[in-house]
């Protein structure tokens, strides 16, 4: 009784195990948790194991099952197996969770479920409780889906620019690589489509983004889902320094190990360096390494290049002695890099949370899309925002080291880049006030959190 007390609700928060994915749920749940509502993080076993639970002060870990208890996704036969295979697995062991929660001093009213596990919605409603999808890609990306799973976009492809609402004209280039590529990873391709399949159960639908970046979409979806604009979900630091509570949550194997790039940082002259990172999940081939290590060296200018581990011997041999002014790291603090004075603009593949991330921080932007939603951020970064140029891909999909060169000097070194430098501020300033008191996210969340008391059973 006196735990049931201590909160307004309790939510359970389910992500999909990925990187780009656990982060803005737990941002989320942090402002949550200001607004005095308990959270659950639930976690697969194999991702609970790494969990870095010292950090984990304001937050409860339980865990469900993936069917792949040692190793996750890396241990499946392929990625349609695994996805299939957490589909059963994973509604069973939620249920039993569900079913121990029901039983403690503070059972859940929501589950805050990852849009990329729409089954969680149903055991959800199977127990009576509130249930509300979150979607950790960009708005644009979402619509897209949807009229591609009403079969309102006919695959493959074969129009000349297609106008959906909300939306500028797109063209089949700008489109997710499932769709202008149709029949490449099948599996995903099912999962990002299928996270509205039975949307319209869901209680709320809430969105990593905020009203003003994505304004004409959001009104057109708004009409049709109950839904909640959240973003952006960096962490309160980097923005509206309103949380107390401002841990950097995160799973062990990706806390980076050490903090020598920001030192490395600390005496290049301000605006001079470039950072390249293509998150925590794909990466370029050998070839396209090659272009973008000579592309680099050319330039001259410093850089900062994370290259996993796993894909260390994509490098040039000797690259790093022909190219004196930049330095490879397996991980980095991507947040404290952004913001360094020294920080002049960021090569990336434009996964969403990378793509949010240099527009709050006001860091233009080189656009090198690689999959999925990364074409259709690159192209909304180039046309739509103006917060960056795109480095365009030969007929071989690769990007030559004469256009990463020629796209660094026009970011450092032109008019256009300071153009572009102009419109990144105003987009920080615009991310920083929707998080920020009365802004638009904030809002949304205080009535989220307002709904959710209200309704709660
Ligand atoms: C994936 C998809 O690629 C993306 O398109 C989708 O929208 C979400 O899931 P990922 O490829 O990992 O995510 O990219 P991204 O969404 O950019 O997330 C990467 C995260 O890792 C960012 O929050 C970034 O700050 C962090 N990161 C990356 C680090 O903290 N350090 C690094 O060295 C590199």
């Amino acid at each position: 009784m006196e735990e049931r007390k201590k909160y307004v609700a309790h939510c359970l928060v389910l992500p999909y195990p990925a990187q780009g994915h656990i982060n803005p749920m737990l941002e989320f749940s942090k402002r949550l948790i200001q607004r005095g509502v308990k959270v659950t993080l639930v976690t697969v076993v194999s991702n609970w194991k790494v969990v870095s639970r010292k950090n984990f002060t304001s937050i409860e870990v339980e865990s469900i099952s993936d069917g792949y208890d040692e190793g996750g996704l890396a241990a499946a036969e392929s990625l349609e197996v695994y996805l299939e295979t957490f589909r059963r697995v994973g509604a069973q062991t939620l249920a039993e969770l569900l079913q121990k929660l029901a039983g403690s001093s503070h059972p859940p009213d929501c589950v805050i479920y990852d849009g990329f596990m729409p089954w969680a919605l149903d055991v959800a409603k199977n127990f009576g409780l509130l249930a509300a999808a979150f979607f950790t890609q960009s708005c644009t990306t979402n619509t897209i889906y949807l009229h591609t799973y009403n079969k309102l976009l006919e695959l493959p492809l074969t129009q000349t620019g297609y106008l959906l609402p909300g939306l500028p004209k797109l063209e089949a280039e700008d489109l997710p690589s499932f769709l202008n590529r149709y029949g490449t990873y099948p599996g995903y391709f099912y999962v990002v489509v299928n996270q509205v399949s039975n949307i319209d159960k869901a209680d709320w639908v809430l969105a990593n983004t905020f009203y003003e970046l994505e304004q004409e979409v959001v009104d057109w979806l708004f009409k049709i889902w109950p839904l909640k604009t959240i973003g952006p979900t960096l962490p309160s630091m980097y923005l509206d320094k309103r949380l107390q509570d401002d841990k950097n949550y995160g799973i062990e194997m990706y806390v980076p190990k050490s903090e020598a790039c920001i030192k490395w940082l600390d005496d290049k002259p301000k605006g001079s360096v470039v950072y390249v990172s293509f998150g925590s999940f794909a990466g370029p081939n050998v070839e396209q390494a090659e272009e973008l290590a000579s592309g680099l060296r050319d330039s001259g200018s410093y850089f900062i290049w994370v290259i996993r581990d796993s894909e260390q011997e994509q490098l040039p041999k000797g690259f790093l002695d022909t190219a004196e002014k930049g330095i490879i790291v397996n991980w980095c603090p991507q947040l404290q890099v952004l913001t360094h004075e020294a920080l002049g603009c960021f090569i990336t593949h434009c996964g969403w949370n990378s793509t949010l991330e240099a527009l709050s921080l006001g860091v233009p932007v080189i656009a090198m899309p690689l999959w999925t939603d990364q074409i259709t951020n690159a192209k909304l970064i180039k046309d739509v925002w103006k917060i960056g140029v795109k480095a365009v891909a030969d007929e071989k999909d690769i990007v030559r080291k004469e256009t990463i060169t020629h796209c660094i000097k026009e970011i450092l070194e032109t008019e256009k880049g300071n153009e572009i430098k102009k419109n990144s501020i105003k987009w920080k300033n615009l991310a920083k006030s929707s998080v920020d008191e009365g802004g638009s996210s904030d809002k949304n969340t205080a009535e989220f959190v307002d709904e959710l008391v209200h309704r709660r059973a």
